[in-house]
């Protein structure tokens, strides 16, 4: 019945895409889109065996199925990944997340309390949209009043995701990114000369030696092993530009996609309160249930096979990430949105070596605006149905979500 599914059409991912993916999982679980070149692969079991298998699957090749750009880290293989990922840590340190968790609580309550009063909002605009922003500007390092302009860009960058015949939105988001990488290598100059305490100082000063020139380093795999503990300059402006649309389009979507699924499941909604102690294991189901990244692909390195179905060298195959999540050979009940699920060992994050370094940061993030949230608007329903997705290959995307509570002082 959808033996002749287009697995890059954003389209496909939007309403319905669950039963199509369900249809997969059972007739073709390792299906060849002839259109695309790609192999859809839905079940768990198999996200899970590639993802865990870099030496055969590789991300070097691009992890953007239809996208030539490469994306710095989540598109490259070892040995310089995992070189690149100890770095980058280094600016993941319990001290600065648990400072940038006190910050973005504060913000929250900051957010909520303006809100609370009113009775509505449009959650998207209002509330899921500054939230990770906030997190990400902080964790980079940049100032209050350049946060819009870090919004407008990392919106225009993602509108392009999926539209790749509009002419228009390409060259908005062509624009966007030159903008970004200009201020990215301001504030990096700025860093080097004037450390201060965020990501871009740490990683700028990961060693005495500091930046390469970019020419130098067009490879980065070839560094001399002296420098592997260094990050090369077009590297952190790149890793930057991925952390702008990974930090921000994936966590806006799970908290308007967490909070659609809590309205609809007025009694779920009712547990948390009840209990807050159980919301991280609402935040995991959260991210299992909206699946917010939807895809990322791999190249195979070598002839191999996947299911019984041979895989050729050079061929691309698409992690599919909210089929494996709904997968019933390891969910009961899978379409069931139950915040106490146990166990819940959801690929919503990705799993081996790419799992996403950003897990904790959006574990917090979905956590706290929920533990708020609840406490001043625990009424809160939708004011004009559910949102509507927006068509995207690679997140799942809410644009707006009207709802009204209770309003309070
Ligand atoms: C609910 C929110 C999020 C979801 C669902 C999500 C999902 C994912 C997934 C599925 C991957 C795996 C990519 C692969 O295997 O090729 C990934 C990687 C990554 N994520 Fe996230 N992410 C989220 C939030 C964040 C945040 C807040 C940040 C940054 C602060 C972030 C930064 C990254 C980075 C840098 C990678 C690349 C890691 C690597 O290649 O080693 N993510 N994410």
């Amino acid at each position: 019945m959808h033996s002749d599914i287009d697995i890059l059409d954003a389209n496909t991912w939007g309403p319905g895409c669950h039963e199509r993916f369900r249809w997969l999982r059972q007739h073709d679980p390792v299906h060849w889109d002839a259109k695309n070149a790609i192999w859809a692969v839905s079940k768990y079991a198999d996200v899970v065996y590639a993802s865990k298998h870099h030496e055969i699957f590789c991300s070097g090749e691009g992890t953007r199925p239809n996208m030539p750009t490469k994306l710095s880290i989540v598109d490259m293989d070892e040995p310089r990944h995992g070189q690149l990922r100890s770095l980058i840590n280094r600016g993941f340190k319990p001290r600065r997340v648990g400072e940038i968790t006190d910050h973005f609580r504060a913000f929250t309550i900051e957010t909520l309390d303006k809100l609370a009063p009113k009775g509505e909002c449009d959650f998207v605009r209002d509330i899921a949209v500054p939230m990770p922003i906030e997190v990400i500007a902080d964790l980079i390092g940049i100032p209050k009043t350049d946060r819009n302009k870090l919004h407008h860009w990392s919106d225009t960058m993602i509108a392009s995701d999926g539209n790749y015949d509009d002419l228009e939105t390409m060259q908005n988001a062509a624009n966007a990114f030159a903008e970004y990488v200009a201020y990215i290598e301001d504030t990096i100059e700025a860093r080097r000369k004037d450390p201060k305490d965020d990501l871009v100082s740490v990683l700028v000063h990961a060693r005495d030696g500091g930046l390469l020139g970019a020419a130098d380093v067009r490879d980065a795999a070839k560094l001399p092993s002296e420098h592997a503990t260094e990050m090369a300059k077009d590297e952190l402006t790149m890793f930057l530009v991925t952390l702008l649309i990974a930090g921000n389009e994936t966590t806006r979507n799970a908290l308007t996609g967490g909070m659609s699924q809590l309205i609809e499941n007025p009694a779920e909604k009712r547990k948390l309160i009840d209990d807050p102690a159980l919301i991280p294991s609402a935040v995991e189901e959260i991210v299992r249930h909206v699946s917010p990244v939807q895809n990322f692909a791999r190249t195979a390195t070598r002839d191999t096979e996947l299911r019984g179905r041979p895989i050729e060298k050079g061929q691309k195959i698409l992690l599919m990430y909210p089929s494996a999540n709904r997968d019933e050979e390891v969910f009961t009940d899978p379409d069931a949105f139950k915040v106490d699920r146990d166990p819940n060992p959801h690929v919503g994050f990705g799993i081996g070596n790419h799992f996403c370094l950003g897990a904790n940061l959006a574990r917090m993030e979905i956590r706290v605006m929920l533990e708020e949230i609840l406490k001043r608007m625990p009424d809160i329903a939708y004011a004009d149905g559910p949102p509507k997705l927006h068509p995207s290959l690679l997140v799942r995307s809410f644009t707006h979500m009207p709802v009204r509570f209770t309003p309070k002082a």
